[in-house]
C-alpha cells in the first residue's frame, strides 16, 4: 500500500489586486449573472470566457420546470464560445453568482458536471485555461481549470 495525495493550489485575490483582464472578466460574469433565467433556485450565475482572439463570450444559468434540464452558466458560456469560435482556444473563464443576499462572499464552486466539461475543453484545445471563481471576499484564480477535478476521466482513459 502507498499513500497518494493530490494538492490543489490556488491564489486568492481581492478584486483590486486582479489584473485588468481578470477584472474585466469578473465584471462581465457579474453583469451576465443579472440576466440569468433562474426562477426556481433564484440563484443567478454568470460566466465569461476570454478566447485567444480577445473575444469574450458570456453565459448564464438557464432553468426549467423539469429541473434536470437546467444548464449551468459556465457550460452555457463555454458551449456558446466553442460553437461560435471552434478554432479559438479559451484562455480564461470567470464565474460569479448571487442569491437574495447578494453576490456570494466566498468563491462560487462549479458543479461536477461543469468540471468534467472543463477537462474536455482543455483536452480539445490542448491548452489549459485559467479559472476565476469570484467571491466578494476574494476571487480564486486557478492556473488550469482541471486543477479542481483531480482523478478526472478523459479521452486518454478510453
Ligand atoms: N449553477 C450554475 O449555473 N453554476 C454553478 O457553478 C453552480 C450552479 C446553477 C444551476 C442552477 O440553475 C442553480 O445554479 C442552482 O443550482
Amino acid at each position: 500500500m502507498k499513500d497518494i495525495s493530490v494538492t490543489i493550489y490556488t491564489k486568492c485575490y481581492e478584486y483590486n489586486e486582479l489584473n485588468n483582464i481578470h477584472k474585466q472578466l469578473v465584471d462581465k460574469a457579474k453583469q451576465t449573472a443579472k440576466l440569468a433565467y433562474s426562477p426556481y433556485s433564484k440563484f443567478n450565475v454568470g460566466a465569461a470566457v476570454l478566447l485567444d482572439n480577445n473575444i469574450i463570450v458570456v453565459g448564464n444559468n438557464q432553468e426549467n420546470a423539469a429541473y434536470s434540464l437546467v444548464l449551468c452558466a459556465e457550460r452555457v458560456a463555454l458551449f456558446s464560445a466553442n460553437s461560435h469560435y471552434p478554432n479559438n482556444k479559451p484562455i480564461a473563464l470567470a464565474i460569479a453568482a448571487f442569491n437574495e443576499d447578494g453576490f456570494l462572499k466566498t468563491p462560487i464552486s462549479p458543479c461536477g458536471a461543469c468540471r468534467q466539461v472543463f477537462v474536455e475543453v482543455e483536452q480539445r484545445y490542448n491548452q489549459p485555461f485559467e479559472l476565476l471563481l469570484y467571491g466578494e471576499q476574494g476571487t480564486y484564480v486557478f492556473n488550469k481549470a482541471t486543477d479542481i477535478l483531480p482523478f478526472s476521466f478523459s479521452q486518454i482513459d478510453l
